[in-house]
């Protein structure tokens, strides 16, 4: 293994620091640098930035493997389908997503997510001026996904700050086995529950899920759920976040997007690539390989970095540019969800909670704008998860 630089030598921050403008970072790797040793808090891996290398290894299952994943977010977690490879992770994704598919979310939930948008947006929309942020793009992902889950409304804010603390496993261990150790305590009694008595929830159909005469066990529902809270919550805030701040310093899209909803799908996609919520994931090398000439060995770590490739200028035109028309095609090349086996199993359910989101606010809240002068202090921040740190608007109330 060649010399490592740290993180924060060519971002300014560790990996999860909320690292301002990464983006001129990655333009020069991809350019110059395409695979780079990099030092994280508690491992060395070789990140790659260029959009078809990345390509080329989420496709490639055979020669890198997902165990990298055991490494940090596993032991907060336990071992989840992030970590597993092969049949084991065949069986177990049949096992779990049946319960996130599409036909999942219909009818009643649809609904039920509009109400919820509709309730939280009622307790801001009198006052003229919020921060957007703290006050909706939030609140509201987690509240959607505490009702799917089953979990009681006034857990909300536990359930975020725990999913928040696991995340930190890789720079303050401490924090996220002991997040790990409160999640996994709260949530037995409540699997135990289900067991008994199933109800109409994701809790429940985790409990009853069987393919082949095969079930989930407590221990397996618990991590499962440890990671939905963290996939599943974390990652659509950012979405939402980062698609208004996109809309807001843009504001003639916005109002395209405000009179007609069939853009606002365009204008998700168009924030998965330009700000990509999740920036970073990794895989470990099963054999010796090769990428171009940079050889790297067996059973050493690399990072893909999902929010480099997305801004690739090789495969997107003026890549830096928030352009809800670059073209249908262009606008779902993005890889914001990852590829191939280990694709998001929740992006039906990211879109679909994004989508009533972002079309209840922008109904709601009419002229919606930033506030006067307040525009400099809104920015999006961070590397593996990214996404606006406040969003101070005003609107016509
Ligand atoms: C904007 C929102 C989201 C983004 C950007 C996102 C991104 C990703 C990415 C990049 C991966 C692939 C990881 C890898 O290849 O190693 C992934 C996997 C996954 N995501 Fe999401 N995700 C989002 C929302 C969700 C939601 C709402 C859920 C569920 C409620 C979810 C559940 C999962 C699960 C279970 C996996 C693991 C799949 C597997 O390993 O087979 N995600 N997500």
């Amino acid at each position: 293994m060649g010399k490592a630089t740290k993180f924060v030598d060519i971002f300014g921050h560790n990996e999860i620091g909320p690292v301002e403008n990464p983006f001129p970072t990655f333009r020069r790797l991809r350019q110059e640098e395409p695979v780079i040793l990099l030092k994280g808090a508690a491992y060395y891996a070789h990140m790659v930035t260029r959009f078809d290398d990345c390509i080329e290894i989420l496709k490639d299952d055979k020669r890198y493997s997902n165990r990298s994943n055991s490494r940090g977010i596993g032991l907060v977690m336990g071992k989840t389908i992030v970590e597993m490879d092969g049949p084991e992770h065949t069986k177990h994704r049949n096992l779990v997503t049946p319960s996130l598919a599409p036909r999942a979310l219909r009818g009643d939930f649809m609904a039920n997510v509009d109400k919820i948008a509709n309730e939280i947006i009622d307790d801001f929309a009198g006052q003229g001026e919020v921060d957007l942020v703290k006050e909706f793009t939030f609140n509201y992902p987690l509240r959607v996904f505490t009702t799917i889950l089953g979990l009681p409304a006034e857990d909300v804010k536990f359930v975020h700050e725990t999913a928040a603390a696991l995340a930190t496993i890789g720079v303050d261990p401490a924090a996220g086995f002991a997040a790990s150790a409160k999640l996994k305590e709260y949530l037995a009694p409540l699997v135990k529950g289900r067991r008994d008595n199933p109800e109409d929830d994701l809790l429940s159909k985790l409990c009853t899920s069987e393919v082949n005469g095969e079930h989930l066990t407590d221990e397996e529902i618990i991590s499962f759920v440890c990671l939905l809270v963290l996939a599943g919550a974390e990652t659509t805030y950012h979405l939402l976040g980062s698609a208004l701040y996109g809309l807001l310093t843009n504001q003639k899209q916005l109002a395209e997007v405000r009179d007609n909803s069939d853009l606002v799908v365009p204008a998700l996609d168009e924030t998965l690539r330009w700000e990509s919520p999740v920036g970073l994931v990794s895989r470990l090398c099963e054999e010796d390989v090769k990428i171009g000439d940079y050889e790297i060995a067996k059973g050493e770590a690399v990072i893909l970095a999902l929010g480099s490739a997305n801004r690739d200028e090789n495969k997107f035109d003026d890549p830096d540019q928030f352009n809800i028309h670059r073209g249908a095609e262009a606008l779902k090349e993005h890889r914001a969800f990852g590829l191939g086996k280990h694709f998001c199993a929740g992006s039906r359910l990211a879109y679909a909670e994004a989508k009533v989101g972002l079309e209840v606010l922008l109904k709601r809240l009419p002229n919606l704008r930033f506030q006067d002068g307040e525009e400099e202090k809104s920015m999006v921040v961070g590397l593996a998860f990214r996404g606006p740190n406040q969003l101070p608007v005003q609107f016509d109330a």
